[in-house]
């Protein structure tokens, strides 16, 4: 058995991949190469364990927001609505596409970086709650006179952790969020402002699994202590107080599963001693999605160049991750999933970059079964910032992306095609 493996996703049946009961290879042949295929079943289930982990433990209401640049697919942002979700947005147009999914405005929190005056026009037009990073946003925003006044501020805790530097949002030279020694200040000049505060948050960072796990909950610690003279400084309670994103997920065999238990149970013994009567938010993208979804690419060349070469239809701008984190997805063969002749290779992609490989680069080669030109591989745990952070580079359209549900499947994105790549060009 796989490490990967997992009743109901990811299965292996004589000796071939399945994701939600279905023969990945048959994807392949049903949508073409590259296709994101979405087990949408896998993405409710992850979903409703992070409740549960909280409805074991919280004696207040809990927010999920679903952390929309993870994965920004219509139809599991429909299903989402359904079960119950909330959202984290990062841009007008996120914001947009959960209300085209379904979700009220009243449950779209919206959390940006170096906002600009029209997307700030934009958001108080649009009507959702605004999650302040700066004193800049905060005096731009409240300028606007919005007409729902109410926002909630970040704050940095001075702590952060994640897979990569690139991921990690608070601690010293970070550029999110209010500091430390002026948070206070903070609530004080959105109550001059005439702005209604009803949430504090924080964001530490992401994909973050172990130890960081307790160096996360003593960043709650922290941000509890904050919301108790937030709100004597507003002289009302806090409505939620929001712990942002960051759950890791396994993408490899040492790495243990994100102990959920553990931590919702971490922050409902926080929040139950600090006597505060908010609600608990979250903002897991990750943990929702990630493991729900395959990379599906074929082979095209097997060839000893001077490394061993099996070279793919699908580069970093489907899948970045490998290249832009060094990140490490599992690759595996559809129709030959284990044998006990492997060898290693260089699985390249077809942009004109040496970078452009679905190795972790540090690993250089992989140990692979035997491959042979026309088989699918499938690169495991592709689908948070996946396809979301999929563009178009040397003019490659992005994959299509198909769901599978139930035991049956559909396309839901179409592949991106060339008429697509020049729709926005003018014409001279
Ligand atoms: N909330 C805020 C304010 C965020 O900035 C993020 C992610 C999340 C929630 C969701 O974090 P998650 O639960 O997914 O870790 N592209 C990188 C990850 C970037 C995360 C950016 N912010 C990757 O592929 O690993």
């Amino acid at each position: 058995m796989q490490w990967w493996e997992k009743k109901g996703n990811l299965e292996v049946k004589g000796n071939r991949l399945f994701l939600c009961g279905i023969a990945c290879a048959e994807l392949a042949r049903a949508y073409g190469t590259p296709l994101y295929a979405i087990n949408a079943d896998r993405v409710i289930e992850n979903f409703q364990s992070a409740k549960k982990a909280f409805s074991a433990c919280a004696n207040r209401d809990v927010r999920v927001h679903f952390a929309l640049k993870a994965n920004s697919n219509l139809f599991l942002l429909k299903l989402l609505q359904k079960e119950g979700a909330w959202v984290d947005a990062v841009s007008p147009n996120e914001v947009r596409m959960a209300l085209l999914a379904g979700f009220p405005k009243e449950k779209i929190l919206f959390t940006g970086t170096s906002v600009s005056n029209n997307d700030l026009k934009e958001l108080a037009e649009l009507g959702v709650t605004v999650n302040v990073d700066s004193f800049s946003q905060l005096r731009r925003f409240a300028a606007l006179r919005p007409e729902n006044k109410n926002i909630s501020i970040r704050w940095n805790p001075g702590v952060g952790a994640g897979h990569h530097g690139h991921v990690i949002t608070a601690g010293k030279f970070i550029k999110f969020g209010v500091p430390e020694k002026k948070i206070l200040n903070a609530f004080s000049e959105a109550k001059k402002l005439g702005l209604n505060v009803i949430g504090l948050h924080q964001h530490i960072g992401s994909g973050w699994l172990g130890k960081d796990v307790n160096a996360f909950l003593a960043t709650v610690g922290k941000t509890l202590l904050i919301a108790r003279k937030a709100e004597k400084i507003l002289g009302k309670p806090l409505e939620f107080v929001d712990f942002g994103g960051g759950p890791g997920i396994r993408y490899k065999k040492e790495q243990k599963d994100f102990p959920l238990n553990a931590y919702a149970k971490g922050i409902c013994n926080k929040m139950k001693k600090s006597k505060l009567g908010a609600a608990i938010a979250i903002e897991p993208g990750r943990f929702i999605v990630g493991d729900s979804t395959v990379l599906l690419t074929e082979v095209n060349t097997v060839e000893e160049k001077n490394v061993p070469i099996l070279g793919v239809d699908s580069g970093f701008n489907s899948l970045i991750r490998p290249s832009f984190y060094g990140a490490y997805h599992e690759i595996v063969n559809c129709n030959n999933v284990h044998s006990r002749k492997t060898k290693k290779v260089l699985v390249a992609g077809n942009l004109c970059e040496s970078g452009d490989a679905f190795n972790q680069p540090k690993e250089k080669l992989r140990a692979l079964p035997e491959t042979k030109e026309g088989d699918v591989l499938a690169i495991l745990c592709a689908g948070a910032y996946g396809y979301s952070m999929a563009s178009t580079y040397n003019l490659r359209g992005r994959p299509a992306e198909a769901i599978v549900q139930k035991g049956r499947h559909f396309l839901a994105t179409e592949r991106e095609k060339f008429y697509d790549l020049i729709a926005l060009h003018k014409k001279q």
